[in-house]
């Protein structure tokens, strides 16, 4: 890559280019914090008091942005409304995992999904008394979100762990992978979120707003974030069932770019879908077989009930595997 002055920087090797974006990363902030949750959230679904250890999904959900300045004004989005981790993680919990939710701030919550945009302001109205009640019209969607929702926060059954950046997200998807290694083939990676390719090294990033007006070009350099799927299969946890996604909007190469992803970074499976019709359906690619997963429309299901149906299968067949 060449450098601002015009000289050639050397290439990094791959495990290189994992240590200078860790190095090159602002400290994580309340990582102690985080680790003690991990730490415990784990404790308890692996020895929970009623002796049924259950299997941990972590779901990565919604986008991550890359900032252009430390005390960021911009940065670089990645596209994603985190719908697909929000309403996967309901199915898993469903189909009795404990979920580890690594989510974008502001991104799609579970249960939350039939409340209106503004559930605060449109959900609750005041009363003559000046009181606070639920509007009518909404008063189902919202006792069975609180319910739900608190439910397996107080079971102990969902952890949520918010992130913004992609420095963030690689530092907590890291940690989360280190304290799950213990959990073997019960483990389970299933990675919607849509990551950043590109980011600018803590230590290359101005301090302040970028000033417009200088020039009309805004000449940032930005260096390629190693594909971490490669690292949580060799050396996070190894031992884990991961699925990873691809996002296309051409059709025509979706299919292949699933089958290289499979093969380059050891998945078990890969989720192709298209942009546009991404909510009706889904391609796992697992092996040399493709299945589709489509939403059932007559009954106005999610496509993600036969999804997550489908890949708890593959990964009790996992599980099952070392067992013999
Ligand atoms: O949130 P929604 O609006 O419901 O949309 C859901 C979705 C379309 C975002 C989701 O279903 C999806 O496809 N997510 C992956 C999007 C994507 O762009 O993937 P990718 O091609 O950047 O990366 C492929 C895989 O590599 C991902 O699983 C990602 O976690 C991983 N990755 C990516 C970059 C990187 N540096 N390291 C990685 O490990």
């Amino acid at each position: 890559m060449d450098s601002a002055d015009g000289l050639q920087t050397p290439q990094l090797t791959f495990e290189e280019g994992v240590k200078a974006f860790f190095d090159s990363a602002p400290p994580f902030e309340n990582g102690d914090g985080i680790s003690e949750k991990l730490k415990q959230f784990i404790a308890h679904n692996s020895s929970p008091p009623d002796g049924n250890a259950r299997r941990v999904v972590c779901v990565t959900s919604g986008g991550t942005t890359a900032p252009l300045e430390q005390r960021c004004v911009r940065y670089v989005d990645n596209f994603s409304s985190g719908h697909r981790g929000a309403t996967s993680t309901e199915y898993f919990l469903k189909a009795g995992y404990a979920v580890i939710f690594l989510y974008r701030r502001g991104s799609f919550q579970p249960f939350c999904r039939s409340l209106p945009d503004d559930p605060l302001l449109e959900c609750f109205e005041s009363t003559s008394d000046s009181n606070i009640r639920v509007r009518e019209a909404h008063a189902e969607a919202v006792k069975r979100a609180i319910i739900d929702h608190h439910a397996a926060v107080a079971d102990g059954l969902l952890l949520k762990l918010p992130y913004i950046t992609i420095f963030e997200y690689l530092q907590m998807l890291q940690m989360t992978a280190m304290s799950m290694r213990c959990l073997g083939r019960h483990a389970m990676f299933y990675l919607s979120a849509a990551v950043s390719d590109f980011y600018v090294p803590w230590k290359d990033m101005v301090e302040h707003k970028i000033q417009s007006g200088q020039s009309d070009l805004l000449d940032v350099k930005l260096v390629q974030v190693p594909k971490m799927l490669k690292v949580l299969r060799e050396k996070w946890a190894p031992s884990a069932f991961c699925i990873s996604f691809k996002l296309e909007t051409d059709t025509n190469i979706l299919l292949k770019k699933a089958s290289t992803a499979l093969e380059k970074y050891k998945m078990h499976a890969v989720v192709a879908n298209e942009l546009s019709t991404r909510k009706e359906e889904v391609v796992v690619v697992t092996g040399s077989a493709r299945i589709t997963v489509r939403r059932d429309k007559s009954t106005n299901d999610d496509v993600e009930n036969p999804l997550i149906k489908l890949l708890s299968g593959k990964h009790d067949s996992y599980i099952e595997e070392s067992s013999r």
